[in-house]
């Protein structure tokens, strides 16, 4: 009795095929662009941009570094027709995960059948340095197991699945071509880790016990973004590749930093030495963004060719 009366893609659907040509409309590859990788796009042959503002349902999004367009274009010497989203949305900026997952569902109705995502990340493992780009194997997600996951509520249509299966979310042949990529472009071996991304609602960045916790959970990186997306992904039967460009150190190998020690030490004429906890900025994150956005480029546009 809860279901969707209206098909909510019917009115996008007849938008884009007025705005597209017949053999863009039917993108068979799907790609999230984060903080400050919406370069990304600019590979795209026969590229055509179609701005969230005339679509229905989709909302704007407000975090500096994304745009709010959806670009359809050609991708490995015009072969792989793709559907990008230059900005996403993040529940922070107040969109309702249906919002947030929304574009995903569209990209599958339109026949996206592999959805590639980049976000920018925070590492919380001190072997994965900022520069990196983790390929991600799994998530921790939090407030999908307290009460913000994407999927609560009735069923998106009857021929979804009630319970959906997360354990093969992160596709490994994906994965592995990922890493075949990376061979393919002579990049050092360390251009690439392997990691768990662990999901935090945001917007305030965490705070050093939260790094602790999150990392002794066993996330590689911690981010604001992209398990939604997942989610949705995985409930629509796409396979799924995900690229965290690691922006920031959030685990300092030092961990509490006791006050009392210091003050002791410098009543008794000594002085410690102590590495200051880093604070990020979301500058930094941009900045790390357009300085390797060149090589996350190059990595997506070789995965496509080999999907
Ligand atoms: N995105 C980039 N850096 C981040 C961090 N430290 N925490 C959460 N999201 C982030």
């Amino acid at each position: 009795e809860h279901q969707l009366h209206d098909d909510p893609f019917a009115s996008n659907i007849s938008i884009l095929s007025r705005l597209l040509p017949p053999a863009l409309l039917t993108p068979r590859v799907g790609i999230v662009c984060g903080s400050g990788l919406s370069t990304l796009a600019a590979g795209l042959h026969g590229i055509v941009e179609v701005p969230y503002s005339v679509l229905d349902g989709f909302g704007y999004s407000t975090v500096p570094g994304h745009k709010s367009i959806l670009a359809f274009g050609f991708m490995s010497e015009g072969r792989v027709p793709v559907v990008a989203m230059l900005g996403r949305f993040h529940p922070y900026e107040g969109h309702p995960l249906t919002t947030v997952t929304y574009p995903i569902r569209l990209m599958a109705r339109l026949g996206v059948k592999s959805l590639l995502i980049t976000n920018a990340a925070g590492s919380l493992n001190p072997s994965i340095p900022v520069g990196t780009i983790v390929v991600i194997q799994d998530h921790i997600a939090l407030p999908n197991l307290t009460g913000m996951n994407p999927l609560l509520g009735p069923l998106f249509t009857p021929n979804h699945t009630r319970f959906v299966p997360l354990s093969g979310a992160y596709s490994r042949r994906l994965r592995r071509e990922a890493f075949r990529a990376a061979h393919t472009l002579k990049l050092p071996r360390e251009a690439l880790a392997e990691g768990t991304y662990a999901w935090v609602s945001g917007p305030t960045y965490e705070t050093p016990a939260e790094g602790r916790f999150l990392r002794a959970a066993g996330g590689d990186v911690v981010g604001m973004s992209t398990v939604p997306e997942v989610v949705a992904a995985c409930d629509e039967g796409l396979e799924v590749a995900v690229l965290s460009l690691v922006t920031n150190m959030v685990v300092v190998p030092d961990g509490y930093q006791s006050v009392r020690d210091e003050v002791e030490a410098e009543i008794s004429g000594q002085t410690i030495e102590r590495p200051s906890t880093p604070k990020v900025s979301h500058e930094e994150v941009l900045e790390t963004g357009k300085k390797r956005g060149e090589l996350m480029k190059n990595l997506i546009e070789k995965l496509v060719s080999s999907l």
